[in-house]
This record gives structure tokens, C-alpha cells and sequence, in this order.
């Protein structure tokens, strides 16, 4: 038993490092199921200047915190995804 597990926890890490891409199809998909409760993908149309996030920081905090705020359980995973989404289609930060 206790040696199954261990073989299961050594798949799961190889196959996740192996697997593992951003995804942005994944965000966008994430995104319209989680996050528009409060508000939708307008919020970010308006020009970067008039967005409180500046840097792709600031941007996977606010992320982070919107996700708790939903109540969604995500994976980092999730986030990540969501983050390159946004950053893919609105902010367009280098860094
Ligand atoms: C509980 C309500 C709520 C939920 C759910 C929510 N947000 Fe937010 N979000 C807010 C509020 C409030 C703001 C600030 C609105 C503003 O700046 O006008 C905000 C702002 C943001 C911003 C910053 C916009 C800017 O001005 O640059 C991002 C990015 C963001 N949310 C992403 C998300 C993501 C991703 C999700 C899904 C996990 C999500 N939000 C879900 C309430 C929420």
C-alpha cells in the first residue's frame, strides 16, 4: 500500500512536470466561468492607464485575490493560465 503510493506521487509529479503549459484557452475558459459574478472581460477594454494593475506583478496578485474572492478553488495552475490570458488579450505587459 504503502508503496503504491509512493509509485503514485512519483507519477503525478513526472507527469505534471512533463504536461505542464500555460494555457491560455484554459484561462479564457476559467475566466468566464469563475470570474464574471463581479465583473466581466469590460473592465479591461478601458486603456492601461486607467487600470489599477500596472506590471504583470501587480497583475497575478490582483489574480490571486480575485480568486479568493470567488470562492472558486483554483490550482496555481488555474491562475497562471487566467494571468496569461489577460495578459495575452488586454494588458500586453513585457514584465
Ligand atoms: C467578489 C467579486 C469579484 C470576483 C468574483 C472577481 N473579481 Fe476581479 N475585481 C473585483 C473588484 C471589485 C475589482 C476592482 C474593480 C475596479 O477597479 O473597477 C476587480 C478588479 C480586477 C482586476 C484589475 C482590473 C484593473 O483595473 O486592472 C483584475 C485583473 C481582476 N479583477 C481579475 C479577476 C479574475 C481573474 C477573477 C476570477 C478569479 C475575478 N477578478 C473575479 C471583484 C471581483
Amino acid at each position: 500500500m504503502k508503496k503504491n503510493t509512493f509509485i503514485m506521487i512519483f507519477i503525478a509529479l513526472i507527469t505534471n512536470t512533463v504536461c505542464f503549459a500555460v494555457d491560455i484557452q484554459e484561462g479564457k475558459k476559467a475566466f468566464e466561468t469563475d470570474c464574471v459574478k463581479c465583473h466581466d472581460s469590460s473592465l479591461f477594454d478601458k486603456p492601461n492607464n486607467q487600470k489599477n494593475v500596472k506590471d504583470l506583478k501587480s497583475l497575478k496578485k490582483q489574480v490571486k485575490q480575485c480568486a479568493t474572492a470567488s470562492g472558486a478553488s483554483w490550482f496555481e495552475e488555474d491562475e497562471e493560465n487566467v494571468v496569461a490570458y489577460l495578459n495575452e488579450t488586454f494588458y500586453k505587459f513585457k514584465n
